[in-house]
């Protein structure tokens, strides 16, 4: 019985750590604390900005809120600015495009 629950945590440990990353882990993990999926937190909400950005728009603000700020009509930026990499930049932009009419 013991042999049996070892192999069974030590598989289940094991396909954790082989997970793959996903859009809603780079948010968790980045996001979170100032975004909310579909709710007004400190920034605005995914569903709010899948509804007036475009993938190109959303991945520019990410990479550089201080130089888009402006464009985006904000008087100034708040937001961290982070060194994601293309791949994480295209889930995360995916993952924020997929709350598009989402309430
Ligand atoms: C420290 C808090 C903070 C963190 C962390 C943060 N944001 Fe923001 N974000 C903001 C705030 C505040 C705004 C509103 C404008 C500003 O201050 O730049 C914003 C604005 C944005 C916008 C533009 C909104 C629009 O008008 O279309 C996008 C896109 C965005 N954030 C995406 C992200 C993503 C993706 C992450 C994680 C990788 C992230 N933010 C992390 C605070 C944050």
């Amino acid at each position: 019985m013991m042999k049996y629950l070892l192999i069974l945590s030590l598989t289940f440990s094991s396909s954790l750590l082989s997970q793959e990353l996903t859009g809603k882990k780079v948010f968790e993990t980045y996001c979170w604390g100032c975004h909310h999926q579909t709710a007004v937190a400190f920034g605005p909400p995914f569903n709010e900005i899948a509804a007036k950005r475009t993938k190109q728009e959303i991945e520019a603000y990410v990479i550089s809120p201080k130089s888009m700020y402006k464009a985006f009509g904000y008087r100034r930026t708040a937001m961290t600015q982070f060194h994601l990499n293309d791949h994480e930049l295209d889930l995360i932009s995916d993952y924020i495009l997929s709350f598009k009419g989402k309430k």
